[in-house]
C-alpha cells in the first residue's frame, strides 16, 4: 500500500496551504467574532478550481480525485473551518449530486457555474421536526403539470443565505414514507422562496446557516432532479460523499490543534523546563498525533473506494465518526495545553474547540454514523 501523495496531490496540498496562509489566516479571528461570510476569499478559492474539484473539466470542474479534495479540505480547515464547510457543501453535496443525478440540461444550466465557483450552492434536507429522521419531512411540492407549488419550511441550511441555488428535498406524495420524497433545484429569487435570519452559532461562525421558506413557490418541472420519489436515495447517496468532506474538515481542525500544541509545548516554560518535557503533556500530544494519522487513513480509504466505484457508506461513516471525535478531543486538549492563554480568544485555539463540535452533528450525527456502521457490519 502506497501512502505517498502523487505529484499532483502534493501540488494541491501546497496550493491549498499557501492560499490558507495568505488569504484565510489574516482576519480569521475577526470573521469568527463578527460572523462574517468570507465572500472575497471564496471568489479566489473558486478561481483556484477548489469549488468543483471532483467534477470533470467539461462541466466546469477541476477533474481531480476525491483524495485531492480531502487534502485541500484538510489544509483549508486547518486555518479556517468556516471556509471548509462552504467549500465542502458546494463540492460534495451540490456539484457531486448534480453530476451524478441531474440531466444534461440541468448540468449545463447549473453545474458549470457551481463547479467553476461562479455560483454557490446549498443542500437542504432537514426540517424543524426531521433531523436524524430525515425522511419525516412535511414541506410539500404539489405537482401541477409543468410546475410544482411548494409550501413549508426547511432549516439548518449551510450556505442558505449566500447561495445562488439550493438543492431541496420535498415531499411530492404523502403517506408512502421516503418513496414520496423528490429532489429539486430552486433558484434564488424565485417568487415565494425566501430565507430566515442568519443563525447565531457556537462555531463555524464565518459560514451562514438559516431557514428556508416556501410560500406558494412555483418551480418548473424541469427542475426536478431524476424521477419523483427518488429524492431520499439521492440525498443519502450524496451524503455518503459529504461525510468524507466533513471528516476532512474535522481532520484539518485536529491537525491544527496538533500543530499549535506542539509549537506551544516546545516554547512554553514552567518549573524551569519546556512543558513538552512533562509526561502529562507528552501523553496528550502522542494521542492527538496518533488519532490525526488514523483519521487521515480512514478518510483516504473511504475516498479511494469512492474513486474506484466501490461501496463506501460504511467507510465514510467510520471516517466521520472517528475524525470528528478526534477533532473534539484534540481541540479540547490543545486548549488545556495552552492553559489560561488557550481560553482567550486572541490565541485562536478556543475557536478550534467551538468549530470541532459541529463535525459531530451535521451531515449525520455521530450516533447516526454508528447506526450506519452497525447496520453494515451486522448485515441489516
Ligand atoms: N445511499 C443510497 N440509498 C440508501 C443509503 C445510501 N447510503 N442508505 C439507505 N438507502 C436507501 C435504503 O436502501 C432504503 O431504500 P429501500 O426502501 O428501497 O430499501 C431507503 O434509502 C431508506 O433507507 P432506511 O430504511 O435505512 O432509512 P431510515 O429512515 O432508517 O434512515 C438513516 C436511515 C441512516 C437514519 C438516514 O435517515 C440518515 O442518514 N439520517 C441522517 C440525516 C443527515 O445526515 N442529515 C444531514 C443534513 S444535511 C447537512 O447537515 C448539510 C449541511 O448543512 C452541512
Amino acid at each position: 500500500m502506497d501512502f505517498s501523495y502523487t505529484e499532483e496531490q502534493q501540488l494541491i496540498q501546497k496550493t491549498a496551504r499557501e492560499f490558507a496562509q495568505e488569504h484565510l489566516a489574516p482576519g480569521v479571528i475577526e470573521r469568527d467574532e463578527k460572523a462574517e461570510f468570507p465572500k472575497e476569499q471564496l471568489k479566489l478559492l473558486g478561481e483556484l478550481g477548489f469549488m468543483g474539484m471532483m467534477i470533470p473539466e467539461e462541466w466546469g470542474g477541476a477533474g481531480l480525485d476525491t483524495i485531492s479534495f480531502c487534502i485541500a479540505m484538510e489544509e483549508i480547515c486547518a486555518v479556517d473551518a468556516s471556509m471548509g464547510v462552504i467549500m465542502s457543501v458546494n463540492n460534495s453535496l451540490v456539484c457531486q449530486l448534480l453530476y451524478k443525478y441531474a440531466n444534461d440540461d440541468q448540468r449545463d444550466k447549473y453545474l458549470k457555474k457551481l463547479a467553476s465557483g461562479e455560483w454557490l450552492g446549498a443542500f437542504s434536507l432537514s426540517e424543524p421536526q426531521s433531523g436524524s429522521d430525515a425522511s419525516n419531512m412535511l414541506t410539500f411540492a404539489k405537482n401541477n403539470g409543468d410546475h410544482y407549488i411548494i409550501n413549508g419550511t426547511k432549516n439548518w441550511v449551510s450556505n442558505g443565505i449566500s447561495c445562488d441555488i439550493a438543492i431541496v428535498f420535498l415531499m411530492t406524495e404523502k403517506g408512502i414514507g421516503h418513496k414520496g420524497i423528490s429532489a429539486f433545484i430552486v433558484e434564488k429569487g424565485t417568487v415565494g422562496f425566501s430565507h430566515g435570519k442568519k443563525e447565531d452559532k457556537l462555531g463555524i461562525r464565518g459560514s451562514d446557516t438559516c431557514e428556508l421558506y416556501f410560500e406558494d413557490c412555483n418551480v418548473s418541472a424541469e427542475n426536478l432532479i431524476g424521477e419523483e420519489g427518488k429524492g431520499f436515495k439521492i440525498a443519502l447517496g450524496t451524503l455518503d460523499g459529504g461525510r468524507i468532506g466533513i471528516a476532512s474538515q474535522a481532520l484539518g481542525i485536529a491537525r491544527s490543534a496538533l500543530d499549535r500544541s506542539v509549537e506551544y509545548a516546545n516554547e512554553r516554560k514552567q518549573f524551569g523546563k519546556t512543558i513538552g518535557s512533562f509526561g502529562a503533556i507528552q501523553d496528550k500530544i502522542a494521542t492527538i498525533a496518533t488519532n490525526v494519522d488514523a483519521s487521515r487513513m480512514l478518510i483516504h480509504k473511504a475516498a479511494k473506494l469512492k474513486d474506484v466505484g466501490k461501496p463506501f457508506s460504511k467507510e465514510a461513516a467510520m471516517a466521520k465518526v472517528f475524525a470528528s471525535q478526534t477533532a473534539m478531543d484534540a481541540a479540547t486538549d490543545c486548549v488545556q495545553i495552552f492553559g489560561g492563554y488557550g481560553y482567550m480568544q486572541e490565541y485562536g485555539v478556543e475557536r478550534l474547540m467551538r468549530d470541532a463540535k459541529i463535525t459531530q452533528i451535521y451531515e449525520g450525527t455521530s450516533e447516526i454514523q454508528q447506526l450506519v456502521i452497525a447496520r453494515s457490519v451486522l448485515g441489516d
